[in-house]
């Protein structure tokens, strides 16, 4: 291809993706669009493999065999969800090996709610009603994704999120309506979860800079989500007696939108930079399984596997 026509194609692309169409894998994409699609799925597949760790730390301690199940299914499935991105990540061009090798050695990231402790029962139920309410956000913004296999993918995972929601939410309403120390267990984890919350979307981004949006790989801004969960769950939360640990939330009727005290960008950077209070242990606990399971690797591939 002449560099000529090279540019008249990457432009006729960004064109079509940017007007609504669709990319499957077996089509040509220029190399900025592959890089970025490939990154953005890399960093999806290894936030579900890595939140489910703060989670598996609850299945022992899940207070009836009913939650234990429960809690087991869903963790399964965010593993499932792991394995599906992975295989379309894998399709673009970078081996698992790879994706594992980086995700361990810091040099790819995970999503920052996924970095953080959990000290009670009552953080099983706010990340799952929560944590995955903020996610189901972002993921539904990619049902309409111009790359073809993820927005497909995204169907069913988007499906499964949604019933961890109401796993998530019948936990802590189950402890809301117990006693006066299970309603405080339900509080302090509202109070420790809030801020990593309000980061999760990350940081303002205008929708003309947004090149995921001018991409059509995501079809919200970061704000428009946060403003979005705001908008569901305050009600949401309020009504269960408990209260948002923000002095400053407060919907603005002129101007329709929600105010709150501006989240603290520095701890974002670095905690999805690997300082956050759980980042180490938890990426030194998947080292450990990946060094332990390496025999399933070598077995399943039928070739030394390092
Ligand atoms: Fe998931
Ligand atoms: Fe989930």
């Amino acid at each position: 291809m002449t560099v000529s026509s090279l540019e008249s194609r990457t432009r006729e692309f960004f064109e079509r993706v940017s007007n609504g169409g669709k990319v499957e894998m077996t089509d040509w994409m220029p190399d900025d669009y592959r890089r970025e699609v490939l990154k953005f799925i890399e960093m999806h597949a290894n936030s579900e493999i890595m939140g489910a760790l703060p989670e598996r730390e609850w299945i022992n301690r899940a207070p009836t065999i009913h939650r234990k199940l429960a809690l087991t299914a869903k963790i399964q499935d965010e593993v499932g969800h792991s394995q599906l991105l992975y295989r379309l990540a894998e399709d673009l061009g970078k081996s698992r090996e790879q994706m594992f090798t980086d995700l361990l050695d810091g040099r790819t990231k995970f999503h920052n709610v996924f970095h953080y402790p959990t000290y009670t029962w009552a953080d099983a139920g706010i990340i799952a009603w929560l944590v995955d309410a903020a996610a189901i956000l972002s993921q539904k913004a990619l049902l309409d994704c111009s790359y073809a296999p993820y927005a497909r993918t995204m169907a069913k995972i988007c499906w499964e999120e949604s019933f961890h929601i109401k796993h998530g939410y019948d936990i802590v309403v189950t402890m809301m309506n117990g006693t006066d120390r299970q309603r405080e267990m339900v509080q302090d984890a509202l109070n420790r979860w809030w801020g990593p919350l309000m980061q999760f979307h990350g940081p303002r981004t205008p929708r003309e800079t947004d090149k995921d949006i001018a991409w059509g790989i995501k079809a919200r801004a970061n704000e428009e989500l946060r403003q979005e969960f705001l908008s569901l769950y305050v009600p949401r939360i309020r009504e269960l007696g408990l209260t948002i640990p923000d002095p400053n939330l407060r919907y603005d009727e002129e101007r329709g939108v929600w105010e709150y005290t501006e989240p603290d960008w520095n701890e974002l950077r670095s905690v999805v930079t690997g300082h956050g209070p759980r980042s180490q242990e938890r990426l030194g606990f998947r080292r450990m399984s990946y060094e332990q399971e390496a025999w399933v690797r070598r077995a399943v591939m039928g070739r030394p596997v390092v």
